[in-house]
């Protein structure tokens, strides 16, 4: 527990019970291929999305890898976060489920958010063994852990790559972003990541006559190759109003393009149905335990 923290509140929501299965967390990270891209969007409101379109309680994870000047937890909420990585990264011997929760920006009862630091100079204090520990107890806690990873990828976001299932490479279909989605693409196979981990999240796609000088589609695909894709819409208006005023997609307009594929991005990552059939072995564990 700890103590000696300014500001320090107790969790608000409680570790999975005594005698329940740990949760084991489904890691996905997001990575712009250019700043700008929407990765950052697109993480925060898909974890919103996840957290809150099934009454089955799947709980979602969001940590802030921008760590110098990062704005995850701003996009949901209109105040300074209370606690943030670093805090975490000073405090690590201390680490467990308490003190994890009890770090987090609650958005919605089922989804937080890790911080980055406000201040920029604490960055350097979150090594890779940090995010090591915290994601080790984190996936015992959540359903899904998404992290909001930027460029340049230095050792500790290729940590965090590693350690993801599924890497979503978000970008716009002008030239630079997808000649760097091109690059980050051939990085990513010199890791040894299979193809099928890694998918191209085209942001902010229009269609052939809206499209002005962007790229197509096909001329997509015929830069990045074979990769399995997704395209999210653009909604400059509903997107802008949504982030000045610190508040999920979802609650601005429910009805924008932009949020209805957000809906079938959670619904590709997370069938609806499959987290009841886990309430339902929770249950099943829960009966059977001592
Ligand atoms: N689908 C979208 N439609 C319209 N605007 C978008 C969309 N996605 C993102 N944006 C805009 O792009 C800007 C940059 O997004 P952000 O998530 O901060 O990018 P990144 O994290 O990749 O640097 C945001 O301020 C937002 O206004
Ligand atoms: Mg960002």
């Amino acid at each position: 527990m700890r103590t000696d923290i300014p500001g320090y509140r107790a969790a608000t929501e409680a570790p999975s019970p005594p005698g329940a299965p740990p949760r084991r967390a489904q890691v996905l990270a997001f990575v712009a291929s250019k700043g700008g891209c929407g990765a950052t969007f697109l993480a925060v409101n898909l974890g919103h999305v996840l957290a809150s379109r099934d009454t089955s309680g799947t709980k979602v994870l969001l940590i802030d890898l921008n760590l110098q000047l990062g704005e995850a937890a701003w996009l949901v909420r209109d105040s300074p976060p209370s606690h943030d990585m670093a805090e975490v990264a000073r405090h690590i011997a201390r680490l467990d489920a308490s003190f994890l929760h009890a770090s987090l920006q609650q958005v919605t009862p089922n989804f937080s958010i890790l911080a980055a630091p406000e201040n920029p100079a604490h960055a350097l204090q979150v090594k890779v063994e940090h995010l090591d520990a915290i994601l080790d107890l984190a996936v015992t806690q959540f359903d899904f852990i998404l992290l909001d990873v930027n460029v340049p990828l230095d050792e500790l976001k290729l940590r965090a790559l590693d350690r993801s299932n599924h890497i979503f490479l978000v970008t716009q279909a002008m030239l630079p972003a997808v000649r760097n989605a091109h690059r980050l693409l051939a990085m990513f196979a010199s890791l040894g990541y299979p193809r099928d981990k890694v998918q191209v999240v085209l942001n902010r796609y229009a269609k052939r006559q809206a499209r002005g000088h962007d790229l197509g589609l096909d001329e997509m695909h015929h830069v990045l190759g074979e990769q399995p894709f997704f395209t999210v819409p653009n909604g400059f208006k509903e997107v802008a109003q949504a982030i000045n005023l610190g508040e999920p997609l979802a609650q601005v307009d429910a009805t924008s393009p932009v949020y209805h594929a957000l809906c079938a991005l959670a619904q590709s990552v997370q069938p609806l149905g499959v987290r009841h059939r886990a309430s339902w072995l929770h249950r099943l564990w829960r009966r059977a335990a001592p």
